[in-house]
């Protein structure tokens, strides 16, 4: 029997939840359309709950052009058709509860899509104008035809785009620290926090558990708009001293947000952030902001004993001033799949199984992507099928994310493998994923499902994964082990040869043992 005292109380829940990132598109299509929707999720509820997830988040759903996936919303307070409608979603929070799985939801306040009626409008009023001041126009350089600053995008290109005015000549410039099709928000004016409140409140009053905040370390633009060191510009991860990301006036915004939030009990927020500096990151996470912050340390780091040690030391450090809950992640809809990153095939896969046995043993909270739990490698897909806007931006220099966005396979044999009734599915699905389908899987007792299913009830059920730290055991080159508090021990061999293990009880392994010796590149749980 689950022991409530073993787990956060209900209105901690996050503290120690399993989070599930379902990327819908990819998830399960309901309507043969070829791309997923909230129907399909609806459907393989029963299949999350058999994984044991506590939380799903899903990636926007809200009404968008799809430039960039969703995170362009045109309506923040309406469910796009291709995903399916509000009495749609109210059926999914509804039921996702009946099951106690939780729901979060992808917020996007940075910017707008090109096609919200603010933008719209903006673009139909003159300079200086109340429309244009929700987001972040000004002149250009010199005779007006250079961008105000030398800021690219981090999709590629400038971060600026020149607008004409009604005649059809050249006039401002707006911001847009992504696609043109995403205006950056002016966050300065009033009516974008009033906005903002207005669509947790909407979601939040349909019973939505919390929020996933994109690019949360974004928020705020320094007043000047100075040029930028362009050495500094990367896609994703930002560097510490990038004047698009972490100004100090992102912390007001966060303490509004927060304000609405505590108006609901047991809600969540997290917030993507992308910041080195320990001390930065827990300041989002001070007790008037976000409940929680994703730590990318991990997803970052090679299967090298010492460098993964550096990465969780590091990002319980980022945490511990503040009192904060670590959060832990391999993989989402923005980087490489864990196999693919751990060397693939089998070598990667057995990585991915150590790793997921490595996270799962520490403090704090688990975010899982859709896929991981099937072995996923990132696919290879041809030039003429890539979607990502980084394709196109980058001048074909960079493929994007497609990658690791590719449709789940549910049932063999071959493509869509379940995923939808067209075979036109939104990204095509490798037909070698046959032996990864979730049916193929389920038969399968030593499957990458199997075992983080076995992993997830463990880690649900037994007392010794209690304690709020980690104790490192000193241990041959190239592993690692710790111990929490709550006697879980966690042992992993990133060598090439079997080492013996820790004294105590196996638990489970992510590999049979060799000899009574944890084989390379794997992990185990000791009691
Ligand atoms: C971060 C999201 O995770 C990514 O997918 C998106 O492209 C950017 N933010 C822009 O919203």
């Amino acid at each position: 029997m689950n022991d409530p005292t073993l787990h956060a109380p209900e209105e901690t829940w996050w503290k120690d939840a399993i989070f599930y990132q379902i990327y819908p598109r990819s998830f399960a299509d309901s309507n043969g359309d070829g791309v997923g929707d909230l129907g399909g999720i609806r459907e393989k509820l029963g299949y999350l709950e058999l994984l044991g997830v506590d939380a799903l988040w899903l990636s926007p759903v809200m009404r968008s052009p799809m430039a960039d996936h969703g995170y362009d919303v045109s309506d923040p307070r309406d469910i796009d058709p291709l995903f399916g409608d509000l009495a749609v979603m109210d059926a999914l929070i509804e039921e996702a509860h009946v099951r106690d799985i939780k729901v979060t939801m992808d917020l996007v306040p940075n910017h707008t899509s090109d096609q919200h009626p603010w933008f719209i409008a903006a673009l139909e009023s003159t300079p200086g104008s109340p429309e244009r001041a929700r987001y972040i126009f000004r002149d250009g350089k010199g005779d007006g035809s250079e961008p105000p600053n030398n800021w690219p995008s981090i999709f590629g290109g400038s971060a600026w785009t020149r607008v004409t005015d009604s005649d059809g000549r050249p006039e401002q410039w707006y911001l847009h620290i992504f696609a043109p099709e995403q205006p950056d928000l002016n966050w300065t004016n009033p009516e974008v926090a009033e906005d903002l409140a207005k669509t947790l409140r909407f979601w939040l009053d349909r019973g939505v558990d919390g929020f996933r905040i994109d690019v949360a370390h974004g928020m705020a633009k320094p007043a000047e708009l100075h040029d930028m060191n362009l050495e500094l510009n990367t896609l994703m991860k930002n560097d510490d001293d990038d004047p698009r990301f972490n100004n100090e006036g992102v912390h007001e915004i966060h303490r509004g947000i927060r304000k609405v939030m505590d108006e609901y009990p047991n809600r969540v927020t997290i917030g993507e952030i992308w910041v080195q500096d320990n001390e930065r990151f827990g300041d989002y996470l001070r007790p008037d902001e976000l409940h929680l912050g994703f730590n990318f340390r991990l997803a970052e780091a090679d299967f090298d004993a010492a460098t993964i040690r550096d990465a969780v030391t590091n990002s319980l450090a980022a945490v511990a001033r503040v009192d904060g809950t670590p959060t832990w992640t391999l993989s989402n809809h923005d980087i490489e799949r864990e196999v693919t990153r751990y060397g693939g095939g089998i070598r990667g896969t057995g990585r991915a199984r150590a790793m997921l046995l490595l996270e799962l043993a520490l403090p704090g909270t688990v975010f899982v992507y859709n896929g991981s739990e099937l072995g996923l490698p990132n696919a290879v897909l041809p030039e003429d099928v890539l979607q990502d806007p980084v394709w196109e931006r980058s001048g074909h220099a960079e493929r994007g994310r497609d990658g690791c966005r590719v449709p789940l396979p549910w049932e063999s044999p071959a493509p869509p493998f379940g995923f939808s009734t067209s075979s036109d599915t939104w990204l095509p699905i490798p037909p070698d994923w046959a032996p990864l389908t979730v049916e193929e899987q389920l038969e399968d007792v030593d499957s990458m499902l199997n075992f983080y299913r076995t992993a997830f009830e463990l880690r649900e059920l037994r007392p010794e994964f209690s304690g709020s730290g980690v104790d490192w055991y000193g241990s041959p080159p190239g592993c690692l082990a710790f111990r929490r508090q709550g006697g879980l021990i966690c042992a992993l061999n990133a060598t090439d040869a079997a080492i013996p293990l820790p004294p105590g009880e196996l638990l489970m392994s992510s590999a049979p043992l060799v000899d009574g010796q944890l084989p390379a590149d794997a992990a185990a749980w000791l009691v």
